[in-house]
């Protein structure tokens, strides 16, 4: 993709593949768009799809799939105990990540589940560069308490640091000399930071990270789901790493970890997910919970067809065609919007377009939850699901208090291969539209709130009357366009 020039000098993003499979869509029109956002409670993942133009909730499970990946499920080896399925993804686990040891699971949270409760222990501390939210869930249900040391640069909204996922080792270092490694349960670092913007770190920083814990004692647990993304960046951003392949840089950070788990919604386009261990003993502690809690040894939850699809999925990985894809279309949003002045994440990052919605709606206040009100507003106007990660994504302390974000976010996810660039342009459109019409935009409550995990299942309503006001403006700038 990358090494394609037009003529023209513009840098568009080329597709290195064919569509052959298309699913139909439709737009609704903005009156069905008011009372789908309405009966969803503003919570775009109420949402139903029928109603939904592009749907840029997640990249999680819906990334296209290839004809190399749909033909492997057709031959999949189904079967309870023993599945050859399951020895071909064995076998490419270690031919990529260089792990022995290899425990299928139905998706990544089952993985930090299955980790948790392994080695989380009451009282004990788990740092990370930054934590997602079903890995702090698991974590703080098991007695342990998250402790965040990405580096400052990680959380300002626009910046030229290429690596704003990198973890603050000082900081790591600093726990440790605090709290004493016994406390530590292990030290995580997210690939491809997904709540902060989907911003990569370096092999180097990972190369530091694994050092101090070498150093102390202390095993390094890396959640691999967004691999894909940060090896891209790695490539083309880190020097030391230019002449070298995917594979290698790949391989170069397995080195570098004692566990690394996956949801393989996210890397290699399928459907489950994974616990690669280095030694027997860490394969050995996890075997029964993944036989409890996922299924037999040789399917962990999965379809097999999945798994099949997954071999194919992380093979596929290993191609900077294939990878680039997804960066660089949302790297042509988040261009796009930054000229128009849209308040966006800079530099772009991996997973999708990231809107600092504090600044997009300056005008309410975090109580009222800017990036929800964001997220339903944009449904509005272009029928584009978008998920919000800020303070509705929190949970309330033990005391009932909010803990409201570090970052107010509206997260355009790009699923790889599965837009078209007209579409992205769409997007971009409408964004723009409602940035010059942001005054518009109120606040949200909650009507309905759940205490975990509130985001996908709470109901909100607007504090004012905004919506209709909003739908009247559009219906008289864009006459009967959808
Ligand atoms: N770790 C990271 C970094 C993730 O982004 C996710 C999921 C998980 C773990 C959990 O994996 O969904 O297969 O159970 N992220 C999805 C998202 C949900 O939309 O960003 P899972």
């Amino acid at each position: 993709m990358s090494k394609v020039k037009f003529y023209s000098g513009e840098n568009v993003p080329l597709e290195m593949h064919k569509v052959r499979i298309i699913q139909k869509l439709d737009l609704v029109p903005i009156d069905r768009r008011l009372q789908a956002i309405k009966e969803a409670g503003n919570n775009t993942f109420l949402l139903k799809n029928r109603d939904i133009f592009l749907d840029m909730l997640t990249d999680s499970g819906v990334n296209a799939m290839s004809d190399q990946q749909l033909a492997a499920m057709m031959v999949a080896d189904d079967s309870y105990a023993g599945s050859e399925s399951f020895t071909r993804l064995e076998n490419k686990i270690e031919e990529i990540f260089g792990m022995k040891y290899f425990l299928p699971v139905h998706q990544g949270r089952a993985a930090e589940n299955i980790i948790s409760k392994v080695y989380v222990t009451p009282g004990s501390y788990v740092p990370m560069n930054y934590h997602f939210t079903t890995t702090k869930a698991h974590i703080v249900l098991n007695g342990g308490t998250v402790e965040e040391y990405i580096t400052e640069e990680g959380l300002k909204f626009n910046s030229d640091n290429p690596f704003k996922g990198n973890m603050d080792t000082a900081a790591l270092q600093g726990l440790i000399d605090r709290v004493g490694a016994s406390k530590i349960a292990y030290v995580r670092v997210e690939t491809g930071t997904n709540l902060i913007g989907g911003q990569p770190h370096s092999l180097a920083n990972l190369r530091e990270v694994s050092g101090i814990c070498k150093k102390n004692g202390l095993k390094l647990v890396f959640d691999a789901s967004l691999l894909a993304d940060n090896l891209h960046f790695i490539k083309t951003r880190e020097d030391a790493c230019k002449n070298k392949s995917i594979r290698e840089i790949t391989r170069e950070i397995s080195d570098l970890c004692d566990i690394i788990y996956f949801s393989a919604r996210k890397l290699g386009c399928a459907r489950g997910g994974g616990i690669c261990s280095r030694t027997q003993d860490d394969y050995m502690k996890m075997r029964e919970l993944v036989t409890l809690y996922e299924g037999f040894l040789t399917y962990g939850g999965m379809s097999v067809r999945e798994i099949e699809a997954m071999t194919v999925g992380l093979d596929e990985t290993m191609d900077e065609n294939m990878i680039n894809q997804g960066p660089q279309f949302i790297e042509f949003v988040v261009n796009e919007l930054h000229k128009a002045g849209v308040p966006v994440i800079t530099p772009a990052g991996g997973l999708g377009a990231h809107i600092n919605a504090g600044a997009f709606v300056s005008h309410l206040p975090q109580t009222e939850y800017p990036a929800g009100a964001l997220a339903a507003a944009l449904y509005l106007v272009g029928g584009i699901r978008g998920m919000e990660r800020g303070s509705i994504s929190e949970q309330r302390d033990a005391d009932g208090n909010e803990t409201y974000a570090n970052m107010e976010l509206l997260r355009l996810a790009a699923p790889r291969r599965v837009f078209t660039l007209s579409q992205m342009k769409f997007v971009v459109d409408r964004i723009i539209w409602l940035y010059q019409n942001r005054e518009l935009i109120g606040g949200l409550k909650f009507v309905e709130e759940p205490k975990m995990l509130r985001f996908f299942f709470g109901k909100l309503e607007g504090t004012t009357g905004w919506h209709e006001k909003l739908v009247a403006k559009f219906k008289a700038d864009f006459g009967d366009s959808l």
